[in-house]
């Protein structure tokens, strides 16, 4: 296992449109683990493949069992592998909510996200998967697979007026 290196906005690979992956390999298996574990160093709740420099349709992410915003979800507390994820579904239904990015430390802003999704995907060792998820843990799982279209979450800001410098390691601000 092996920490991997965060790259920061901006950045050519965060603005690349990820390749779905095809062999689910040891190779995969390490990378995934050198994700989480990545991701758990920096405090995270969720880190894709570009956000190392892997343009590959990889995400990865654990939201906190003791965080409010996913109180009662099954998936809260649980790590999770997601290979060439899609959304197959949304709620018409959007919601307000702040979101941060390890890609872009000391910000976080106020993003519209559908309130309910659900997603199709492979795990690391290649089995398909069904999420159906809502609120918190539905918009970290649209913030990563706007990861792999090269999409950043400022993108999505409604204007300059949504977007919050943030003091670090600030509870609320739990990034992406
Ligand atoms: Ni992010």
């Amino acid at each position: 296992m092996a920490i991997r290196e965060i790259v920061f906005h901006p950045n050519d690979t965060l603005r690349r449109k990820a390749a779905p992956i095809e062999q689910f390999d040891p190779a995969l298996r390490a990378l995934s683990k050198d994700m989480l574990e990545t991701m758990q160093l920096a405090e995270g709740v969720g880190l894709a493949g570009p956000q190392i420099g892997v343009a590959q349709r990889i995400f990865v992410m654990r939201v906190r069992e003791n965080d409010q915003r996913a109180e009662g979800d099954p998936l809260a507390g649980k790590p999770l592998v997601l290979i060439n994820p899609e959304i197959v579904e949304e709620s018409l239904e959007m919601v307000e909510g702040m979101e941060g990015c390890l890609s872009i430390p000391g910000y976080a802003g106020l993003v519209d996200r559908h309130q309910k999704i659900v997603v199709l995907a492979r795990n690391e060792w290649g089995k398909p998967k069904r999420y159906v998820v809502e609120g918190y843990l539905a918009r970290v799982m649209q913030h990563e697979i706007d990861h792999l279209d090269g999409i950043l979450f400022l993108d999505r800001l409604k204007g300059d007026d949504k977007l919050f410098k943030v003091v670090e390691h600030e509870e609320e601000a739990a990034s992406e």
